[in-house]
């Protein structure tokens, strides 16, 4: 479908909470009316290898963590002083396609270079991806999140890029739990997001890995050498001595947060690619931190749609 053709048939939205950007619904998901030629560009031109590894997931759900953690796997065995990650905030090494796939830097730096293994990354829904990634036989892995924290971090997130002056209120919460709620968001609705990305990956386990920010926090180990041997590059299994472990845990900490949060990269710096600090990714990377934000009655209201939006799918957020 032409860009024309979609701007046609799109139903249209003001987003009053989010930001002051008009989105549009397509195939039953919601997208900035100004991304929507990057997007339709992306879905019809890109051209996938088949050793490409695409990262997806929803805002929030821990894509600069996933992206950190892919490329240090990959690049494990480069020294400390040639990491790139030292000089490039994960979101202008791996940019999303999606919203830059029109922009030189990914046309040049990342779509035509000839490595092997090119590390991708897209906040778009399973169904929407391009058709070309669906038959290419390339990995994709997703990452998900709680609902709820995803909803808090989104917020700040937005209080953070969009509000900028910092002595205005921030916009209001309810206003965020509504457009949650009601799916009219960005890439939203969160739930269908979700669950279009568990269902390929129950159909194809080898070609699509389904990880949580929760399970990598409670066992970082254990699913950072699940994702390494998804990505083909396995460490070496753990045994009386623990393996390598040690590698594991150099991964770990080169994509930690606290890490990632004090390189000067990831302090002042405004991305010339994405026009916002790049310290506005990082915050608290806490589970459970929506407990100190949302009401009783917004987390129920969040909980009831989540039980009922997954309800026989098999999964549990
Ligand atoms: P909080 O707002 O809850 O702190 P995304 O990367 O998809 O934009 O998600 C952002 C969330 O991931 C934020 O959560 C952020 O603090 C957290 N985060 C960013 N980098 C991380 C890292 N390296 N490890 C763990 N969490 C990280």
């Amino acid at each position: 479908m032409s860009i024309e053709e979609m701007n046609e048939l799109a139903p249209k939205k003001e987003v009053m909470f989010w930001n002051a950007h008009e989105i549009r619904q397509i195939e039953g998901f919601w997208f900035y009316a100004y991304l929507m030629e990057s997007v339709a560009a992306f879905r019809s031109d890109f051209q996938p290898k088949s050793d490409d590894i695409l990262v997806t997931s929803f805002p929030k759900t821990g894509t600069t963590w996933l992206v950190a953690l892919c490329h240090n796997i990959l690049h494990r065995d480069d020294r400390v002083e040639d990491d790139v990650l030292t000089r490039m905030n994960p979101h202008e090494l791996v940019p999303t396609l999606d919203v830059f796939f029109l922009t030189d830097q990914v046309q040049d730096l990342v779509l035509n270079s000839d490595r092997s293994n090119r590390l991708l990354q897209t906040h778009l829904p399973y169904t929407c991806l391009p058709e070309a990634v669906r038959n290419s036989g390339c990995k994709i892995v997703h990452v998900t999140r709680n609902p709820k924290d995803t909803l808090v971090s989104m917020w700040h997130f937005f209080n953070k890029i969009v509000k900028r002056d910092p002595d205005t209120d921030p916009f209001p919460l309810e206003g965020a739990v509504e457009s949650f709620c009601s799916g009219v968001l960005p890439w939203g609705p969160f739930h269908e997001h979700v669950v279009g990305y568990w269902e390929e990956s129950r159909k194809r386990p080898d070609e699509v890995l389904f990880l949580t920010y929760e399970d990598l926090c409670r066992d970082p180990k254990r699913e950072v050498r699940k994702l390494a041997s998804f990505l083909g590059k396995p460490f070496s299994s753990v045994s009386m001595d623990g393996g390598d472990d040690e590698e594991v845990e150099k991964v770990l900490w080169r994509s930690s947060l606290g890490r990632l949060r004090e390189l000067e990269v990831n302090k002042n710096v405004v991305s010339d690619l994405t026009q916002i600090s790049n310290s506005s990714y990082f915050r608290k990377g806490t589970v459970g931190d929506w407990k100190n934000y949302l009401t009783p009655q917004m987390a129920g209201r969040v909980d009831q749609l989540t039980q009922l939006k997954l309800q026989g799918t098999g999964l549990s957020l």
